[in-house]
């Protein structure tokens, strides 16, 4: 008995939390008034204007709990991300350190950036400029729990944010990440979700996955703007790959340690598009299906299916993307479901999860 009402308590705040989320009347109102859609480039056979990278949250690093936790997590560090070769990698874990000097501040000693607070990296390259805004809604210093379950921004922070939010404009594309959901930061005014508005997709962690009760927690604020939560590393050994393929956002969660990893770039989820801020027009000039796939051993083939039909072998192009030629006209009315089909030199087969465009 108990049982059930702790887990209806826990369905009741995550629907509390969830609630306030898409509506697929507002994305449409997006779709139709998005005037960026240039097409001057589109998604051919090449591996151009296309980099991806990777995120992990809540590792947990502890001396006294699970100490494979941590040696997992040098192999991710060591042998995952060699296959991977991510542009970046970002992780959203926030610690439990009694002050920001603390020597168990690992994020000062590990980090690439070293310093606490917001902060906005531009990642660069030949095609343009992509932004990467960190939001930091610790609280300094991080008290125990269950007071830190939520964060917070101050008048004084949100100010920074809008300043980096104007300054990330001038990017082809930014991603928001931070260790917590937005609907678990106390934000003052505009609020958090408004000042990351102009973002494809802010990326967090912090709840896990609920104690199983919610494997996925994606979801997307009123303005756009898409809420993927990442399940942790502690426990479930989750990390995330995403990319930019054409200035068009896609994502996979994944398990450690689980070969191939299979990433669909083109054509991209339609429940994952952003239309405020996306040219998905360009799928439909598109001439390649593209798909990045991560071994660790030789690949055999990589195969392709549309509504359970079979399109055919996709070809190497470079690196880890695979083209095959399509003509996207065809699929231009309602949702089709694609499928992608790796087969390794192990005999291991593996199928990326269906996946609607
Ligand atoms: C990035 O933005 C620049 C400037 O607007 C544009 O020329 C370029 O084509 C964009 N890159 C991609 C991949 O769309
Ligand atoms: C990226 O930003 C740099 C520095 O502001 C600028 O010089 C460059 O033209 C930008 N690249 C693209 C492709 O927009």
């Amino acid at each position: 008995m108990l049982k059930v009402v702790v887990g209806l308590l826990l369905a009741l705040v995550l629907a509390l939390m969830l609630g306030s989320y898409s509506s697929s009347g507002r994305r449409a109102q997006l779709r139709a008034s998005h005037a960026g859609d240039m097409i001057a480039a589109w998604q051919g056979k090449e591996l151009t204007n296309i980099f991806w990278a990777v995120q992990v949250t809540d590792i947990h690093v502890s001396k006294f709990l699970e100490p494979e936790r941590v040696s997992a997590f040098e192999s991710f560090c060591a042998e995952s991300l060699a296959i991977i070769q991510p542009a970046l990698v970002l992780v959203t874990d926030s610690f439990n350190i009694a002050h920001l000097s603390s020597i168990n501040n690992y994020y000062r000693k590990y980090s690439g950036w070293q310093k606490e607070g917001s902060f906005h990296y531009i990642h660069q390259t030949p095609f343009g400029n992509y932004s990467f805004i960190c939001v930091d809604a610790t609280l300094t210093p991080g008290p125990k729990r269950p007071y830190n379950f939520f964060g917070i921004i101050r008048k004084d922070q949100m100010q920074k944010l809008s300043e980096l939010a104007v300054e990330s404009l001038r990017s082809n594309q930014s991603v928001w990440f931070g260790h917590y959901p937005t609907s678990t930061i106390v934000s003052s005014s505009p609020g958090i979700r408004q000042v990351m508005s102009s973002s494809v997709a802010y990326m967090c962690g912090h709840l896990h996955t609920l104690g199983g009760m919610a494997p996925v927690l994606h979801s997307q604020h009123q303005q756009g703007t898409l809420e993927l939560e990442l399940g942790d590393w502690m426990k479930n050994r989750r990390y995330r790959i995403f990319a930019f393929d054409h200035d068009l956002f896609s994502f996979i969660d994944l398990q450690y340690d689980e070969w191939p990893a299979i990433l669909i770039t083109n054509p991209k989820s339609a429940l994952y598009s952003n239309p405020a801020v996306e040219p998905l027009k360009r799928i439909q000039h598109s001439t390649h299906i593209r798909v990045l796939v991560f071994s660790l051993d030789p690949i055999n083939s990589v195969k392709v299916f549309i509504d359970g039909q079979e399109l055919g072998e996709a070809e190497h192009s470079s690196g880890p993307l695979y083209v095959l030629e399509w003509s996207p006209e065809t699929y231009i009315n309602g949702l089709h479901e694609i499928k992608v089909q790796v087969k390794v030199k192990v005999s291991v087969t593996r199928s990326s999860v269906p996946a609607s465009f």
